[in-house]
């Protein structure tokens, strides 16, 4: 459904790395945005924003933050590996508030997912979004298990998302395997801009990466979508850390989750 620029646009986690950023940049342009986050927004709200403390398990608070909004930006959550009890509220029944909001409310999802989905492909094989998922932790486990809340609620429901598979989303890459994963901030901010505002997206997927030279990812929903990236590593290869010394954090393309333990609690 075409976007309607008169509703609100939520953004969880937006106290977070990514949300403060994204946070600063979509008050530029649309006028009806409603931050919220578990902790309070450091700093001053941008203007034109609102913010609400929220506990994205909390269903009821959820559903009320969420009520008439046409997208939902779902960075909120657990964002690296953490026990298994940790991840379950925050990053598996809080993607299923949000999806459970948008259906009700007829919104759109764009959900921030990651790399970690993959981890334990192998460095230099190529892949490509409908490959299999091999993913290298219970924090990579909750974010195959809200991409496959998207696909069922697409399917069953017709609401529509789009899940970034983030790479690594930083100022600069620093060291030798975000050469592969990085996403510049401008590049993940035209992919939100679009995720927005095409005229439909179904469920679709997208790797949350720059056109970096030394990718491992392709063939994923970019062009549907009409997304184009700007940036590439490659200009900073001369700057970045060199391997680390440890082998399975080198083999695979998780890195150093794949050498993680899952711990229950
Ligand atoms: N930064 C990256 O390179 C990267 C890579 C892959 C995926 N991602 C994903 O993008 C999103 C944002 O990443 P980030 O780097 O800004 O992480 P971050 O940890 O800085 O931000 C996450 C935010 O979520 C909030 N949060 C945690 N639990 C919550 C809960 N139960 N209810 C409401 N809010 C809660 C935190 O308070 C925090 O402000 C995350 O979902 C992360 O998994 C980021």
């Amino acid at each position: 459904m075409a976007f309607d620029k008169t509703r609100k646009i939520v953004l969880t986690g937006a106290s977070g790395n990514l949300g403060r950023f994204l946070a600063g940049e979509l008050v530029k342009n649309h006028g009806n945005v409603v931050l919220t986050d578990l902790v309070d927004y450091p700093g001053t709200v941008p203007v034109g924003a609102t913010f609400i403390r929220a506990d994205v398990a909390d269903a009821d608070a959820v559903m009320s933050i969420c009520e008439e909004a046409a997208v939902i930006l779902h960075f909120g959550g657990i964002s690296t590996e953490k026990t298994f009890e940790t991840i379950l509220p925050a990053n598996i029944v809080g993607v299923v508030n949000i999806f459970e909001a948008a259906r009700k409310n007829g919104a759109r999802v764009v959900f921030a997912s990651s790399n970690h989905t993959i981890g334990f492909h192998e460095r230099g094989r190529m892949l490509d979004t409908d490959m299999p998922t091999r993913p290298d932790s219970f924090y990579g486990i909750s974010k195959i298990f809200g991409e496959n809340m998207g696909s069922v609620y697409f399917d069953k429901h017709g609401v529509e998302s789009v899940h970034i598979r983030i790479g690594s989303a930083l100022p600069e890459p620093l060291d030798e395997r975000h050469l592969s994963t990085w996403l510049s901030l401008p590049d993940l901010f035209s992919m939100i801009v679009r995720s927005i505002e095409a005229e439909r997206t179904d469920f679709a997927t997208l790797w949350g990466a720059s056109a970096n030279t030394r990718t491992w990812w392709r063939n994923d929903d970019s062009e549907r979508l009409g997304i184009v990236r700007a940036d590439n590593s490659e200009i900073f290869a001369d700057k970045v850390s060199g391997p680390t010394n440890d082998p399975i954090t080198e083999k695979f393309q998780g890195g150093i989750f794949c050498g993680m333990d899952t711990v229950i609690r």
